[in-house]
């Protein structure tokens, strides 16, 4: 077999005379009046190849005949590129390899779309052909810097005394808020294992077991709906540390994620980073994940409105709810058409509208202006310290349904507006989760985080009476609007825990149950631990500037949960499934 001596990308200037060995993927084939000319193309990028027909007849025939993605190797000298025919776009632009061997590995046939030209052929296509599609640099450049990310934070956490364990991912349902994926046992018929939504309780039993600090690089398992920053199957930087509290955590994980920017994108970013309460990122932004690349904050108006003309108001705030809103600077200038597009794309959040009024040189216009007093007017501009040229947008309902629409149409109002810097990096902690939240429609307690996260000493009291005020020593770690990761002070007191677990609703049986393993562990010397993951396929995302986690991954699910390229999950045999003592009923 020809050896390779280089990448495509590297043959230069320098290179001329030398002999050189290359392989990859034909990218382009061209016949130039009997001259053939290969863009050869592998991971680093592209080199040409020239083959001569008085050279060697024989290689030349075989060339003729090689079609794009075809895979080979060739040998030859590198030269200087005919005068004129140089292209300064490629790095080796300069150069061309004169063949002197060829070796045809594999012809392809031809491939389902153009790999270097792709067009606008849609994600599910190339998935199918990812073996194609990660052909090409742009898709291979995102796993080379996946990798490098991967490899920043192993050799940080290893620098600072963590051990990587693995944790089992045939195991019981560990609860992070979605539904399990399960696995059925043949050897214990009508069981099943669930396959880890974290190693949040192993990662714990660890700190018992005195690992002191523990990291690892695990894929999890969610069964939720698929979307651009979610996947069934994902993969965090799992960590967790013992005999230290919140601040350690913080201050480990912006360490490892400025040795990222550092090393991956040159970037510095300054330490500490930002805290903000959780009571508070809702109060400003609608969110626990903001975006702090702009302003144009939220603001509550109740007061002000209370007694005002617009009748939509005035019902909110007598019936309990609030009036809220955003400020756009120069959005006076959006069209009638611009502002019934905002009014009617936050109805998908489920507020029946948007009131709204411009700020221009001779005063209010337009929407809801006329409702309102000269004084409100003046107390509505105070509150946002608007400058003429503003547009007010505006939701009123009770707070709970304020906080989505409002929080989505200030990042979707500060898109059209083009106030989003794209090269920023806002990273910033979002802290003090409450315990429980209430499912609005229900009524049930869930939890922001997991039954697992500590509440502040002094806010215990509140868990039996006014659960969902009961602050937690919790914080997610947000950047430009994503939340990349989340952790936690465990509970590290038996009683605590029990308490936290009946006030879910769950009896003695039930914890035992479910949570058998862990409660003896807290009662084994547990010490004091705290921990966090961040997703790193939204890590990958961020840093590249990708949108849809799935092009970070190298075989992701669609929104189907389907694996385009082995069609995964597929039907099995009879078999099978009588091994398992499964019998499928007919779906109606
Ligand atoms: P959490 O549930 O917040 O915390 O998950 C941590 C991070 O994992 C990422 N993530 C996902 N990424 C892609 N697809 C998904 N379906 C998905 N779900 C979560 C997010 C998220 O911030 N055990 C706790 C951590 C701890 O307390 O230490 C946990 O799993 O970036
Ligand atoms: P309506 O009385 O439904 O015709 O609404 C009058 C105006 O108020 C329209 O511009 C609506 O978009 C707006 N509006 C309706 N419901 C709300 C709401 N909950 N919050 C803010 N504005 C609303």
């Amino acid at each position: 077999m020809l050896k390779r001596t280089h990448y495509c990308e590297e043959p230069r200037e320098t290179d001329i005379g030398r002999t050189v060995a290359v392989s990859g993927w034909v990218a382009n084939w061209r016949d130039h009046g009997g001259v053939v000319f290969i863009d050869l193309r592998d991971r680093t990028g592209i080199v040409q190849v020239v083959f001569n027909p008085e050279e060697n007849p024989e290689m030349h025939t075989r060339a003729s005949k090689l079609r794009s993605e075809s895979c080979i190797s060739v040998s030859g000298e590198v030269s200087q590129r005919p005068e004129g025919m140089e292209n300064p776009d490629l790095p080796t632009g300069m150069v061309e390899i004169v063949a002197g061997e060829l070796e045809v590995h594999n012809v392809s046939e031809p491939p389902p779309f153009d790999v270097d030209n792709p067009g606008d052929v849609s994600l599910e296509a190339r998935l199918s052909y990812r073996f194609i599609d990660l052909r090409r640099p742009e898709i291979s450049k995102i796993f080379q810097a996946r990798h490098r990310i991967f490899q920043v934070f192993r050799r940080f956490f290893d620098e600072n005394g963590f051990l990587e364990v693995e944790t089992p991912y045939l195991t019981k349902s560990t609860p992070e808020g979605a539904r399990d994926f399960l696995v059925p046992s043949r050897l214990s018929p009508g069981s099943f294992y669930a396959l880890p939504q974290s190693p949040q309780l192993f990662k714990q039993t660890l700190m018992v077991g005195g690992i002191d600090r523990y990291f690892q690089i695990v894929k999890c398992f969610r069964d939720e709906d698929v979307r651009a920053s979610r996947q069934p199957e994902f993969t965090q930087l799992d960590l967790e540390m013992s005999f230290v509290d919140e601040d350690d955590i913080m201050e480990m994980t912006e360490r490892a994620m400025a040795a990222v920017f550092e090393q991956v994108l040159d970037r510095e970013i300054s330490l500490p980073l930002p805290t903000m309460t959780f009571a508070d990122a809702f109060e400003r932004f609608g969110t626990d994940a903001p975006d702090l690349r702009f302003g144009m904050e939220l603001k509550d108006i109740s007061a002000v409105v209370a007694d005002c003309e617009f009748r939509v108001f005035k019902n909110a705030v007598d019936e309990g709810g609030c009036v809220r809103g955003i400020c756009v600077p120069g959005g006076a200038k959006m069209t009638r058409g611009e502002i019934d597009g905002l009014v009617e794309w936050v109805k998908q959040f489920n507020l029946p509208g948007l009131a709204w009024f411009k700020l221009e040189e001779n005063g209010p216009s337009g929407g809801v202006a006329k409702f309102f007093s000269d004084a409100e007017i003046g107390a509505i501009r105070q509150k946002f310290d608007a400058r003429t040229g503003s547009l007010f947008l505006f939701a009123a309902a009770r707070r709970q349904k304020t906080h989505l629409p409002l929080a989505q149409l200030r990042c979707h109002a500060a898109a059209k507006m083009g106030m989003i810097p794209e090269d920023e990096f806002e990273l910033c902690w979002v802290v003090d989760a409450p315990a429980f939240e209430r499912v609005e429609e229900s009524g049930h307690l869930t939890f922001p985080h997991h039954p697992f996260t500590t509440p502040y000493p002094e806010d215990v009291g509140l868990l039996e009476e006014e659960p969902t005020r009961a602050r937690t020593k919790s914080y997610d770690l947000v950047l430009n609007g994503v939340e990349l990761g989340g952790g936690s002070v465990r509970i590290s007191d038996p009683e605590l825990q029990m308490k936290i677990f009946s006030i879910l609703g769950y009896n003695q049986e039930e914890v035992e149950e479910r949570f058998g393993f862990l409660m003896r562990a807290l009662r084994h010397g547990a010490p004091p631990h705290a921990g966090i993951a961040l997703g790193l396929d939204r890590v990958v995302g961020k840093l590249l500037g990708i949108e849809d986690i799935r092009e970070t991954i190298a075989f992701p699910k669609t929104q189907r949960g389907m694996c385009m390229l082995t069609k995964a999950p597929t039907r099995v045999d009879d078999q099978q499934l009588k091994d398992l003592g499964i019998a499928l009923r007919e779906s109606e």
